[in-house]
Order: C-alpha cells, then structure tokens, then sequence
C-alpha cells in the first residue's frame, strides 16, 4: 500500500506535461474550444486530433490552432488508433463527438484516462445509433422539460462509463431539434474543458 502510494505520487511528481488527444468526426466545435483554453497551459497540450471521417470540419480546427490531426477511418481504427496515441505519447483521450465504438484495447490502455461528451442526461436518450439530432428530436418527442449534457468516462459499451459531471437546460415548448442542440452546445463549451482539466489535475498531479 505505502510502495503503491509512493509510487504513484514519484509518477505525478516526475509528469511535467499532459498530452490531450481528441477524437472527433464532425464539425469540431468542442474540440475548437478545447484547444483554445488549452492554449499556453502550464500543464495540459493537446498534441494530436483524430478524426475517422477525412472531410470532418475538425480537421481544419486542428490547422486553425496548429495541432497535429491524423485521420484514420473505420477500417484501420483496430490495428491504428492505439499505435497513433502511443506515437504521440498521448496520456488523455478526449471524444467530442466520435461517432464509432473505440476499440476494446484503446478502452483498456485508457481506461480512466478517456472520456466523452453526450448531448442528454444520461442515462436517459444514450446508447447506439444515439447522436446529434436524433437525441433533441427523442428528448422533444418525449415531452421532456428539460435535458442537457453529461461527461462520463469511456467503456466498452456506448454512453455507459461513469458519469462525471452532468448540467441541465430546460426544453422550452418551441424548441426545435436545432434550437435544443444549439443551447446544449453552449453548456458543451462553457463546461467540458474545465471538467476535462480538473480531471486531468486530479489524475495526473
Ligand atoms: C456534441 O453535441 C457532443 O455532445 C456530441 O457530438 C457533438 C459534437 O459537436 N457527442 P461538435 O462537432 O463538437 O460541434
């Protein structure tokens, strides 16, 4: 127990630096943020966006901030993602919007270190197949009052994994699919950078 202690915190002492790693699809708007805030910090770089789509938007988020970006799509996720985060020493995984199941030995080599940003309260309107609009026009479909975001670690199964934090909006009667999801974003960017370094400061350090 004491080796175990000390050999944790030796570790913490010895890190200097984080490295984030993103991994998107779309737009990229959370990792344009991400990236931003991260800008200068002391303690956290994101080194590297991945993307498995090689038209998503995110890839020139990684240009605009002069982050490595790599694309690897569905077919090699299996043989390539993990040997990627290694390549880049990358220590925190970050999902902002990956639509793909991450491969079993990326979960475990992370397990703890990775996680993901859902556009409900989880766990309701989570699981497979439950993404962008499909998630605002279920939650509106529903009659629900309110919804909003959840950060959760990553498992193996879809939206499952520990919820870290979660905050809520409320679902006003002329909300739209689009009006729903534009008040979710703003959550989305005022809450997962802060939430992604306290957990990092309180992993790490
Ligand atoms: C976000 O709403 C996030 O909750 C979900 O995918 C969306 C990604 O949006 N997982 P963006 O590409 O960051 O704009």
């Amino acid at each position: 127990m004491f080796l175990q202690h000390l050999t944790s915190t030796f570790a913490a002492a010895m890190k200097q630096q984080v490295n984030i790693a993103i991994l998107a699809s779309g737009k990229g708007s959370n990792a344009n943020r991400i990236c931003s805030f991260f800008k200068n910090h002391p303690k956290v770089r994101v080194k590297l966006i991945i993307s498995n789509k090689p038209d998503a938007g995110v890839l020139s988020v990684a240009d605009e901030h002069a982050v490595k970006k790599m694309v690897i799509t569905n077919d090699r996720l299996t043989s390539d993602l993990l040997l990627a985060l290694r390549a880049e020493s990358v220590d925190f995984v970050v999902l902002a919007g990956f639509l793909r199941v991450v491969p079993e030995e990326v979960v475990q080599a992370f397990r703890g270190k990775m996680v993901n940003i859902h556009p409900a309260l989880l766990p309701a309107y989570g699981g497979k197949g439950m993404y962008g609009n499909r998630v605002h026009q279920a939650v509106l479909s529903a009659g629900e009052k309110e919804s909003g975001i959840t950060i959760h670690q990553v498992t193996e199964q879809y939206d499952e994994g520990d919820i870290i934090f979660q905050k809520a909006c409320k679902v006003n009667p002329g909300d739209t699919p689009d009006t729903l999801a534009e008040k979710i974003h703003q959550l989305e960017h005022r809450h997962y950078p802060e939430v992604i370094e306290n957990l990092i400061l309180n992993t790490f350090f």
